[in-house]
C-alpha cells in the first residue's frame, strides 16, 4: 500500500478538494506556486493512470523557446523529491510518463502563443496548467480552452497579476467561472520560503519603489509605472532576426561580487530596437568569459563588442581569451543619461522571449521614489542596470553621434 501523502501550503488545500473545472492562484514571487502545482499535476497523473486512463498534461506558458523555459524542470524536481510518486514516473532528460500503471499519462509542454494549434483535436487532455499566465492572451486562453475536453477534464492557472487589465485578470479575478477554486497566496504562506529568496526580496524592499515591490512579492498589480526608466517603451516578443536590420551590436558589462556579467546582442530596424540575446551570470571567471558569452550569444566572438571602460585590465584578458574583437567604450560626463535618452528614443525596444534578465530589468530598473510624498525623483536606482548598461555600451557608437535613422526620419 502506498502513503500518499501530499504537503501543499495550507492556503493552497481548498483549491485542490474537490470538483472544479478551474483551479488557480495568483500572488507575488516565493508563494510556492510553482511548485506546489508541479507537484499536484504529477499526483493527477498518478491517479487518472492508476484509474486506466491516458491522455496528456499539458503544461503552458505564453511562451515557450526550449525546454528550459517550460514547467519541465519543476515538474521533475516535485516527482524526485516525492518519494511515493517518483517510481510511478519515467523521467527523461526531455519528457516525463506515467510507468507501470494500468493507463498512461504523457506530459507535453507547450507555448500558448504558437503550439497551441498544433494540439487541437488530437490531445486528450486531463489537465492543463498554465504557469506565469499574466502574459496569456485574450486569443490564445480562448484556442486552448476548447481544446480541454475530456470528462472531467481541468484547467490550472497560476500567475503573479501585473495589469488590472489583463485578459487573465478578467477571466479568473474580475468575473471567475462558477465552477472555478482560486486563491490569493504570498511568500508569507509559503511554509518552505527560503531564505536565499528571503534575501532577494530585503534587498528589493530597501532599494524598489514599494508599488513594484508591491508587486513583485505580494501580488498587487503594478499599478504606478511611471517610476520606471522604460515605462511604455518595451515590449516581450519573440521575434526573428531580420537580415536587413542594421547591426548586430554587442555590448558587455563585468560583474564584481554578487552582481552578475552581462552581455547582450541588439540589432537596429529604424526606429526600433531589438534585443536578440542576452548572456548573464554570476561570479564567472574573467577567462571563461568569452566560452561562457559564446554558448549563449552564438558568434559573439566575431563581432565587435564593447565592454565597460572602468575595467581596461578586463578587456585586455578577455580578448587574450577568446573574444579579440573586445573593446572598451567610451563613457563621458552624462553618457549615462545620453545612453538612456538614445535608448528611450526609439520608437520601441523589443526584447526577445529569451532574454529574461533583460525583461526583468526593463521592467525594474527605476527612478528613486520619494519616500514620504511618493514623488518621483531624477535619480535613478543604482540596480537592476547590469544587461542595460551592456545595452548602452552595445549602442555607444550611435549615442555619440546622437542621432538615429528614425529620429532623422530618414527610410531607407
Ligand atoms: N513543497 C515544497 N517543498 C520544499 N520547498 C518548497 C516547496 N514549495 C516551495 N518550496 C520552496 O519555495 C520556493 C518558491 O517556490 P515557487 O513554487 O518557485 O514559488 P512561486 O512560483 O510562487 O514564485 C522554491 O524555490 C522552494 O525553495
Ligand atoms: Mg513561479
Amino acid at each position: 500500500m502506498t502513503t500518499a501523502k501530499v504537503e501543499l501550503p495550507p492556503k493552497l488545500i481548498p483549491v485542490f478538494s474537490g470538483p472544479a473545472r478551474y483551479r488557480g492562484a495568483h500572488g507575488g514571487r516565493g508563494s510556492a506556486k510553482t511548485r506546489s502545482f508541479a507537484l499536484m499535476t504529477a499526483v493527477k497523473a498518478y491517479q487518472a493512470a492508476a484509474e486506466g486512463r491516458s491522455g496528456v498534461i499539458l503544461c503552458g506558458r505564453e511562451f515557450v523557446n526550449s525546454l528550459d523555459d517550460s514547467s519541465l524542470p519543476e515538474i521533475k524536481a516535485a516527482i524526485e523529491a516525492t518519494d511515493w510518486l517518483a517510481p510511478w514516473f519515467d523521467i527523461g532528460e526531455k519528457f516525463v510518463r506515467t510507468k507501470g500503471l494500468p493507463g498512461r499519462i504523457d506530459y507535453r509542454f507547450a507555448g500558448l502563443r504558437h503550439n497551441v494549434g498544433s494540439l487541437k483535436s488530437k490531445a486528450r487532455i486531463i489537465v492543463a496548467w498554465i504557469d506565469e499566465a499574466e502574459d496569456v492572451s485574450e486569443t490564445a486562453w480562448r484556442k486552448l480552452i476548447p481544446t480541454v475536453r475530456e470528462d472531467g477534464s481541468e484547467i490550472w492557472v497560476t500567475w503573479n497579476p501585473e495589469k488590472p487589465d489583463s485578459p487573465t485578470h478578467n477571466r479568473f479575478i474580475k468575473a471567475p467561472p462558477d465552477n472555478s477554486k482560486i486563491v490569493q497566496i504570498n511568500y508569507t504562506d509559503n511554509p518552505w520560503f527560503p531564505d536565499v529568496l528571503d534575501e532577494e526580496r530585503l534587498n528589493d524592499l530597501a532599494r524598489l519603489d514599494p508599488n513594484t515591490y508591491a508587486h513583485i512579492w505580494e501580488g498587487a498589480h503594478l499599478i504606478n509605472s511611471d517610476a520606471q526608466v522604460f515605462a511604455g517603451k518595451w515590449r516581450v516578443d519573440d521575434f526573428e532576426i531580420n537580415p536587413s536590420w542594421d547591426g548586430p551590436y554587442q555590448g558587455g558589462d563585468f560583474g564584481f561580487s554578487q552582481d552578475p556579467t552581462a552581455a547582450v546582442r541588439c540589432y537596429i530596424d529604424g526606429d526600433r530596437l531589438y534585443v536578440s540575446h542576452e548572456a548573464f551570470a554570476k561570479q564567472l571567471a574573467l577567462d571563461g568569459t568569452a566560452a561562457f558569452v559564446e554558448e549563449k550569444i552564438p558568434g559573439y566572438a566575431e563581432y565587435v563588442s564593447r565592454w565597460d571602460s572602468a575595467s581596461p585590465g578586463s578587456i585586455e584578458l578577455i580578448s587574450r581569451h577568446g573574444m579579440p574583437r573586445a573593446t572598451a567604450t567610451d563613457k563621458w560626463q552624462g553618457s549615462i543619461e545620453d545612453g538612456i535618452r538614445y535608448l528611450r528614443s526609439f520608437r520601441e525596444i523589443v526584447v526577445h522571449t529569451r532574454c529574461k534578465g533583460i525583461k526583468d530589468e526593463m521592467r525594474l530598473y527605476s527612478y528613486k521614489v520619494d519616500r514620504l510624498s511618493g514623488d518621483i525623483l531624477p535619480t535613478i536606482v543604482d540596480a537592476h542596470n547590469h544587461g542595460i548598461d551592456a545595452l548602452r555600451y552595445a549602442v555607444s557608437p550611435m549615442i555619440r553621434q546622437g542621432f538615429h535613422y528614425g529620429m532623422l526620419g530618414v527610410v531607407e
